[in-house]
């Protein structure tokens, strides 16, 4: 049954045509929903929308009632953001009401989201700018404030990566298990990498 359901994520994901996550990861974000089965998601940055995609379908799917919060910087932000999508931002999702789309910080518009009425039952998803400084910026501020939630970090493993923001996330989360030991961590080692982070 559980192979069925994960084969049956991964066959509409692909018919879809939502880019950028392997199935490896795939699997790993459909394992994580049913540890999770989280009440509220919380993911940035927004770009396209494939993760919140991803997110949508397995959810639905699994049938999960859950809603997903997802925020993307301002478009005037666009010029020193090289990844945002601008005016594309969020086209893979358009149309689906169960996606909440924030504009700002997203672990700052995504905590005011959490506490507005999240329920413990929350999964983050941390997938912003990439540098050491914000991921671990926004692992502390997710565990100050929502310290129940199930994390979910991108961009993990520093030698599969091209772009110039390649270690970032992985010194991030280096330091983050260094000064706290909260988590019980898993780590995905597809081509981007993808950790767990489990209260
Ligand atoms: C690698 S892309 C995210 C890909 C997305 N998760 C997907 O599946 O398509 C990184 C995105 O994070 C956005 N970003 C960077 N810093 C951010 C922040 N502090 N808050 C919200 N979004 C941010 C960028 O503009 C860019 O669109």
């Amino acid at each position: 049954m559980k192979l069925v359901v994960v084969a049956q994520i991964k066959d509409r994901i692909a018919r879809l045509g939502i880019p950028g996550y392997g199935e490896d990861e795939i699997e790993f974000i459909v394992q994580t929903l049913r540890l999770a089965k989280p009440k509220a998601i919380f993911e940035w940055g927004t770009n396209y929308g494939a993760s919140a995609r991803i997110f949508h379908e397995a959810a639905s799917i699994l049938k999960l009632d859950c809603v997903i919060h997802t925020t993307e910087l301002p478009i005037e932000l666009a010029g020193i953001s090289p990844e945002h999508a601008g005016t594309n931002t969020g086209v893979i999702f358009h149309g689906i009401d169960s996606i909440v789309r924030h504009t700002g910080d997203g672990v700052t518009e995504s905590l005011l989201a959490y506490r507005q009425g999240g329920s413990p039952r929350s999964l983050f998803f941390l997938d912003g700018d990439h540098t050491t400084e914000n991921v671990l910026r926004e692992l502390r501020w997710v565990h100050a404030v929502a310290p129940k939630a199930i994390i979910l970090v991108h961009d993990v493993s520093p030698d599969r990566q091209p772009h110039s923001h390649a270690h970032g996330p992985h010194r991030a989360l280096e330091q983050f298990r260094r000064e706290c030991g909260a988590y019980l961590v898993k780590i995905v080692a597809s081509q981007a990498g993808m950790a767990r982070l489990s209260p």
